[in-house]
């Protein structure tokens, strides 16, 4: 039984206090801190980028695991390895030479993500799938917080780990968008490792407590 990563999503804190949002997170039992740069071109929303990232590296020594909603991330890989990311996820829509993409992060010294929109479907990973070191499905349209969870995911998130399994893959399996304490069971069931959760942190009364809570979620074995 694998225990899987909890990654609170930045995008959800306080702007106006993001020092006090990374104390918290790197005081709590979360594992990485997801963090979503947006371009307002290949989503519609705009959130923050590499000076940002590079200010809040000082504050923690845990994993960033930095989510690229922007075109042609392959531009953009030296620059976020420069400030500090440990994971970068590009998006299987906004690359047109995915393997060489994987390859430039991983030889930057990152671990390679992909990501997926709700309409795209896990069988287009399959001749890469052994290349990547993780999957980020996403549970909602990128580009916002505090969306509604995809049900559809669940189904996804059995394909993908069919695949990785078939193919004797590595690949660490991340959702992102919706997750919440209701759902997460489920989604760990379903044979997920890592929970992205912005809303359910950040906004929560007590994050500390609902990091904790994600954390301790218990994952049945995946028959
Ligand atoms: C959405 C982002 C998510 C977002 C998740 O485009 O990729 O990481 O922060 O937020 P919640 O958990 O509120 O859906
Ligand atoms: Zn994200």
């Amino acid at each position: 039984m694998n225990q899987h990563l909890v990654a609170p999503s930045l995008l959800a804190a306080d702007f106006a206090h993001l020092g006090d949002a990374l104390q918290l997170f790197d005081k709590s039992e979360a594992d990485w801190l997801h963090l979503d740069v947006m371009d307002g071109r290949f989503v519609p929303n705009i959130s923050f980028g590499l000076p940002v990232i590079k200010a809040l590296r000082p504050l923690s020594k845990k994993v960033f695991d930095v989510h690229l909603m922007i075109e042609q991330p392959e531009n953009y890989i030296a620059d976020f390895k420069a400030v500090g990311a440990d994971v970068l996820t590009v998006h299987y829509e906004a690359s047109t030479h995915l393997h060489r993409s994987i390859q430039a992060i991983q030889a930057a010294g990152m671990k390679a993500g992909v990501a997926l929109n709700p309409h795209t479907p896990v069988v287009l990973l399959q001749d890469i799938i052994k290349d990547v070191d993780l999957v980020c499905l996403m549970s909602v349209n990128p580009g916002f917080g505090g969306q509604s969870f995809i049900e559809r995911t669940l189904l996804k998130i059995r394909q993908l780990k069919a695949m990785i399994l078939a193919e004797n893959s590595n690949a660490l399996i991340e959702i992102d968008g919706g997750v919440d304490p209701k759902n997460a069971a489920a989604i760990l069931n379903a044979g997920a490792d890592v929970l992205v959760a912005g809303s359910s942190v950040f906004k929560s009364e007590d994050p500390m407590a609902s990091i904790k809570h994600l954390k301790n979620i218990q994952q049945l074995d995946v028959v």
